[in-house]
Protein backbone atom coordinates (compact mmCIF):
# COMPACT_ATOMS: atom_id res chain seq x y z
CA UNK A 1 0.00 0.00 0.00
CA UNK A 2 1.20 3.20 -0.89
CA UNK A 3 2.38 5.36 2.26
CA UNK A 4 0.31 8.00 1.40
CA UNK A 5 -2.81 5.94 1.33
CA UNK A 6 -5.64 6.65 4.20
CA UNK A 7 -7.01 3.39 3.09
CA UNK A 8 -9.03 2.01 6.30
CA UNK A 9 -8.85 4.68 8.64
CA UNK A 10 -11.35 7.02 9.70
CA UNK A 11 -11.91 10.79 10.17
CA UNK A 12 -13.40 13.71 11.58
CA UNK A 13 -13.24 17.01 9.47
CA UNK A 14 -14.76 19.90 11.54
CA UNK A 15 -16.13 22.92 9.34
CA UNK A 16 -16.32 20.53 6.57
CA UNK A 17 -19.32 21.96 4.88
CA UNK A 18 -17.03 24.86 2.67
CA UNK A 19 -13.58 26.40 2.32
CA UNK A 20 -10.76 24.43 3.16
CA UNK A 21 -12.65 21.72 5.47
CA UNK A 22 -14.78 20.77 2.65
CA UNK A 23 -11.33 20.07 0.06
CA UNK A 24 -9.62 18.60 3.04
CA UNK A 25 -12.73 16.08 3.39
CA UNK A 26 -12.31 15.48 0.10
CA UNK A 27 -9.05 14.79 -0.04
CA UNK A 28 -8.85 12.42 2.96
CA UNK A 29 -11.96 10.22 1.29
CA UNK A 30 -9.97 10.20 -2.34
CA UNK A 31 -6.82 8.76 -0.27
CA UNK A 32 -9.20 6.13 1.06
CA UNK A 33 -10.20 7.24 4.54
CA UNK A 34 -14.24 7.07 5.54
CA UNK A 35 -14.57 10.70 6.42
CA UNK A 36 -17.39 12.09 9.00
CA UNK A 37 -17.84 15.86 7.55
CA UNK A 38 -18.62 17.88 10.97
CA UNK A 39 -20.35 21.20 10.56
CA UNK A 40 -23.22 23.52 12.45
CA UNK A 41 -25.58 23.44 8.77
CA UNK A 42 -25.54 20.37 5.99
CA UNK A 43 -22.71 18.80 4.82
CA UNK A 44 -24.62 17.50 1.50
CA UNK A 45 -22.38 19.63 -1.30
CA UNK A 46 -19.47 17.57 0.20
CA UNK A 47 -21.04 14.56 0.65
CA UNK A 48 -21.93 14.48 -3.11
CA UNK A 49 -18.42 15.65 -4.07
CA UNK A 50 -17.23 12.53 -1.41
CA UNK A 51 -19.63 10.10 -3.34
CA UNK A 52 -19.17 11.57 -6.91
CA UNK A 53 -15.06 10.43 -6.03
CA UNK A 54 -16.25 7.00 -5.32
CA UNK A 55 -15.31 7.36 -1.07
CA UNK A 56 -16.96 7.36 1.85
CA UNK A 57 -18.97 10.30 4.05
CA UNK A 58 -21.08 10.79 6.77
CA UNK A 59 -22.63 14.27 7.96
CA UNK A 60 -22.39 14.86 12.01
CA UNK A 61 -23.76 18.28 13.59
CA UNK A 62 -21.33 19.96 15.67
CA UNK A 63 -21.88 23.97 16.48
CA UNK A 64 -18.46 24.74 18.53
CA UNK A 65 -20.13 28.55 19.98
CA UNK A 66 -20.36 25.35 22.80
CA UNK A 67 -16.24 24.35 22.61
CA UNK A 68 -17.28 21.64 24.45
CA UNK A 69 -19.22 19.76 21.43
CA UNK A 70 -17.50 17.44 20.60
CA UNK A 71 -16.51 15.81 24.27
CA UNK A 72 -18.79 12.69 23.65
CA UNK A 73 -18.03 12.65 19.63
CA UNK A 74 -15.09 9.96 19.80
CA UNK A 75 -15.56 7.25 22.39
CA UNK A 76 -15.81 3.61 20.75
CA UNK A 77 -16.23 5.46 17.36
CA UNK A 78 -13.19 4.23 15.64
CA UNK A 79 -11.39 7.20 15.13
CA UNK A 80 -8.00 7.28 13.91
CA UNK A 81 -7.61 11.41 12.33
CA UNK A 82 -8.96 14.69 13.58
CA UNK A 83 -9.05 17.83 11.62
CA UNK A 84 -10.10 20.91 13.49
CA UNK A 85 -10.58 23.70 10.87
CA UNK A 86 -13.64 25.18 11.92
CA UNK A 87 -12.75 29.00 12.32
CA UNK A 88 -14.05 32.13 12.30
CA UNK A 89 -12.50 35.99 11.80
CA UNK A 90 -13.68 39.41 13.54
CA UNK A 91 -12.35 42.57 12.41
CA UNK A 92 -12.19 46.00 14.61
CA UNK A 93 -9.38 48.45 15.24
CA UNK A 94 -7.45 47.14 18.58
CA UNK A 95 -8.79 50.50 20.76
CA UNK A 96 -12.50 49.51 19.44
CA UNK A 97 -12.47 45.89 20.06
CA UNK A 98 -15.22 44.39 21.78
CA UNK A 99 -15.44 41.59 24.53
CA UNK A 100 -17.78 39.18 22.68
CA UNK A 101 -15.30 39.78 19.52
CA UNK A 102 -12.74 38.30 21.89
CA UNK A 103 -14.61 35.64 23.34
CA UNK A 104 -16.48 34.05 20.50
CA UNK A 105 -13.41 33.92 18.28
CA UNK A 106 -11.35 32.72 21.15
CA UNK A 107 -13.92 29.96 22.32
CA UNK A 108 -14.13 28.38 18.03
CA UNK A 109 -11.23 28.80 17.38
CA UNK A 110 -8.76 28.23 20.64
CA UNK A 111 -10.91 26.47 22.94
CA UNK A 112 -12.84 24.29 20.73
CA UNK A 113 -9.72 22.93 19.61
CA UNK A 114 -8.04 21.65 22.16
CA UNK A 115 -11.20 19.91 23.76
CA UNK A 116 -11.81 19.09 21.19
CA UNK A 117 -7.86 17.33 20.67
CA UNK A 118 -8.40 16.70 24.15
CA UNK A 119 -11.49 14.24 23.86
CA UNK A 120 -9.96 12.68 20.55
CA UNK A 121 -6.60 11.74 22.63
CA UNK A 122 -8.19 10.65 25.52
CA UNK A 123 -9.96 8.08 23.13
CA UNK A 124 -7.27 6.22 21.54
CA UNK A 125 -4.39 6.94 24.51
CA UNK A 126 -6.86 5.15 26.59
CA UNK A 127 -6.59 2.21 23.96
CA UNK A 128 -3.10 2.51 22.98
CA UNK A 129 -4.14 3.17 19.76
CA UNK A 130 -2.13 5.32 16.93
CA UNK A 131 -3.67 8.37 14.94
CA UNK A 132 -3.69 11.83 13.47
CA UNK A 133 -4.27 15.60 14.18
CA UNK A 134 -4.17 18.48 12.31
CA UNK A 135 -5.33 21.65 13.49
CA UNK A 136 -5.72 24.52 10.68
CA UNK A 137 -3.39 27.32 11.97
CA UNK A 138 -2.62 30.68 10.19
CA UNK A 139 -0.24 32.76 9.14
CA UNK A 140 -1.42 35.14 11.81
CA UNK A 141 0.28 31.82 14.01
CA UNK A 142 3.71 33.78 13.36
CA UNK A 143 2.70 37.60 12.20
CA UNK A 144 0.55 39.83 14.20
CA UNK A 145 -2.04 41.12 11.53
CA UNK A 146 -3.94 44.25 11.92
CA UNK A 147 -7.46 44.92 13.12
CA UNK A 148 -7.53 40.76 14.31
CA UNK A 149 -6.77 40.71 17.64
CA UNK A 150 -8.89 37.78 19.15
CA UNK A 151 -7.68 35.87 15.58
CA UNK A 152 -4.46 36.55 15.77
CA UNK A 153 -4.29 35.57 19.82
CA UNK A 154 -6.08 32.59 18.72
CA UNK A 155 -4.20 31.59 16.15
CA UNK A 156 -0.73 31.78 18.10
CA UNK A 157 -2.26 29.59 20.41
CA UNK A 158 -2.68 26.77 18.26
CA UNK A 159 0.52 26.72 17.18
CA UNK A 160 1.50 26.65 20.59
CA UNK A 161 -1.04 23.61 21.95
CA UNK A 162 -0.10 22.23 18.49
CA UNK A 163 3.43 21.43 19.84
CA UNK A 164 2.43 21.39 23.54
CA UNK A 165 0.07 18.21 22.60
CA UNK A 166 2.48 16.80 20.42
CA UNK A 167 5.05 16.75 23.22
CA UNK A 168 2.64 14.77 25.32
CA UNK A 169 1.41 12.30 23.00
CA UNK A 170 3.97 11.65 20.48
CA UNK A 171 5.30 8.72 22.34
CA UNK A 172 1.59 7.14 22.75
CA UNK A 173 1.86 7.22 18.78
CA UNK A 174 -0.66 10.27 18.01
CA UNK A 175 0.77 12.21 15.88
CA UNK A 176 -0.08 16.19 16.35
CA UNK A 177 0.13 18.70 13.87
CA UNK A 178 -0.77 22.18 12.17
CA UNK A 179 -1.20 23.71 8.82
CA UNK A 180 -0.78 27.30 8.48
CA UNK A 181 -2.63 28.74 5.07
CA UNK A 182 -1.23 31.26 3.59
CA UNK A 183 -3.39 33.45 1.09
CA UNK A 184 -6.26 30.66 0.00
CA UNK A 185 -9.39 31.21 -1.94
CA UNK A 186 -12.56 31.01 0.13
CA UNK A 187 -15.53 32.44 1.43
CA UNK A 188 -12.62 33.49 4.47
CA UNK A 189 -11.24 35.75 1.57
CA UNK A 190 -13.60 36.67 -0.53
CA UNK A 191 -13.78 40.35 0.82
CA UNK A 192 -9.82 40.73 0.40
CA UNK A 193 -9.98 39.50 -3.53
CA UNK A 194 -12.79 41.88 -4.04
CA UNK A 195 -10.80 44.45 -3.15
CA UNK A 196 -8.53 45.10 -6.04
CA UNK A 197 -5.81 47.39 -3.93
CA UNK A 198 -5.53 44.59 -1.39
CA UNK A 199 -5.86 41.92 -4.09
CA UNK A 200 -2.75 43.15 -6.24
CA UNK A 201 -0.48 43.81 -2.69
CA UNK A 202 -1.65 40.64 -1.62
CA UNK A 203 -0.55 38.99 -4.96
CA UNK A 204 2.65 41.32 -5.27
CA UNK A 205 4.07 39.61 -1.66
CA UNK A 206 3.28 35.75 -2.57
CA UNK A 207 6.50 34.47 -4.40
CA UNK A 208 4.00 31.83 -6.36
CA UNK A 209 2.50 34.74 -7.89
CA UNK A 210 -1.10 33.26 -7.27
CA UNK A 211 -3.99 33.06 -4.25
CA UNK A 212 -4.05 29.42 -3.29
CA UNK A 213 -6.80 27.40 -3.48
CA UNK A 214 -8.35 24.52 -0.86
CA UNK A 215 -6.98 21.56 -2.68
CA UNK A 216 -3.45 23.08 -1.80
CA UNK A 217 -4.20 22.66 1.76
CA UNK A 218 -5.97 18.97 1.55
CA UNK A 219 -2.83 17.59 -0.21
CA UNK A 220 -0.81 18.10 2.95
CA UNK A 221 -3.45 17.09 4.98
CA UNK A 222 -3.56 14.16 3.58
CA UNK A 223 0.39 13.65 3.71
CA UNK A 224 0.34 14.55 7.54
CA UNK A 225 -2.48 12.18 8.56
CA UNK A 226 -0.29 9.48 6.28
CA UNK A 227 2.43 7.02 7.42
CA UNK A 228 4.54 9.05 5.73
CA UNK A 229 4.45 11.59 8.01
CA UNK A 230 4.95 9.39 11.02
CA UNK A 231 8.08 10.71 12.40
CA UNK A 232 6.21 14.28 12.03
CA UNK A 233 5.35 15.84 15.15
CA UNK A 234 4.61 19.44 16.25
CA UNK A 235 5.16 21.20 13.08
CA UNK A 236 3.78 23.97 12.04
CA UNK A 237 3.50 23.47 7.78
CA UNK A 238 3.48 26.86 6.40
CA UNK A 239 1.63 25.90 3.28
CA UNK A 240 1.62 30.01 1.94
CA UNK A 241 3.04 29.98 -1.64
CA UNK A 242 6.21 31.45 -0.12
CA UNK A 243 4.55 34.37 1.60
CA UNK A 244 6.51 33.50 4.91
CA UNK A 245 9.76 33.16 3.07
CA UNK A 246 10.04 36.78 1.50
N1 LIG B 1 -8.85 31.02 3.65
C1 LIG B 1 -7.68 31.40 4.12
O1 LIG B 1 -6.94 32.09 3.44
C2 LIG B 1 -7.22 30.93 5.48
C3 LIG B 1 -5.94 31.29 5.85
C4 LIG B 1 -5.46 30.87 7.09
C5 LIG B 1 -6.24 30.11 7.93
N2 LIG B 1 -7.51 29.78 7.54
C6 LIG B 1 -8.29 28.96 8.49
O2 LIG B 1 -8.84 27.87 7.79
C7 LIG B 1 -10.02 27.42 8.46
C8 LIG B 1 -11.15 27.31 7.45
O3 LIG B 1 -11.43 28.60 6.93
P1 LIG B 1 -11.99 28.85 5.45
O4 LIG B 1 -11.04 29.76 4.79
O5 LIG B 1 -12.37 27.58 4.80
O6 LIG B 1 -13.26 29.76 5.85
P2 LIG B 1 -14.82 29.54 5.71
O7 LIG B 1 -15.13 29.20 4.30
O8 LIG B 1 -15.40 30.75 6.36
O9 LIG B 1 -15.08 28.25 6.61
C9 LIG B 1 -15.05 28.28 8.02
C10 LIG B 1 -15.69 27.01 8.53
O10 LIG B 1 -15.78 27.06 9.96
C11 LIG B 1 -17.12 26.78 10.32
N3 LIG B 1 -17.53 27.36 11.59
C12 LIG B 1 -17.53 28.66 11.97
N4 LIG B 1 -18.07 28.78 13.19
C13 LIG B 1 -18.42 27.52 13.60
C14 LIG B 1 -19.03 26.99 14.76
N5 LIG B 1 -19.45 27.77 15.77
N6 LIG B 1 -19.23 25.65 14.84
C15 LIG B 1 -18.86 24.83 13.82
N7 LIG B 1 -18.31 25.29 12.68
C16 LIG B 1 -18.08 26.62 12.58
C17 LIG B 1 -17.92 27.39 9.18
O11 LIG B 1 -19.25 26.97 9.22
P3 LIG B 1 -20.42 27.94 8.56
O12 LIG B 1 -20.30 27.78 7.07
O13 LIG B 1 -21.65 27.35 9.15
O14 LIG B 1 -20.13 29.34 9.02
C18 LIG B 1 -17.12 26.86 8.01
O15 LIG B 1 -17.42 25.51 7.79
C19 LIG B 1 -10.27 28.43 9.58
O16 LIG B 1 -9.76 27.91 10.80
C20 LIG B 1 -9.46 29.64 9.13
O17 LIG B 1 -9.06 30.44 10.21
C21 LIG B 1 -8.02 30.17 6.33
Amino acid sequence: MSPFSLEGRKALVTGANTGLGQAIALGLAQAGAEVVCAARRDVDETLSLISAAGGKGHGLMLDFVDPMAAKDTFAGQGYDILINNAGIIRRADAVEFSEADWDDVIDVNLKAVFFTCQAFAKELVGQGKPGSIVNIASLLSFQGGIRVPSYTASKHGVAGLTKLMANEWAAKGVNVNAIAPGYIETNNTEALRNDPDRNRAILDRIPAGRWGNPEDIAGTAVFLCSKAAAYVHGAVLNVDGGWLAR
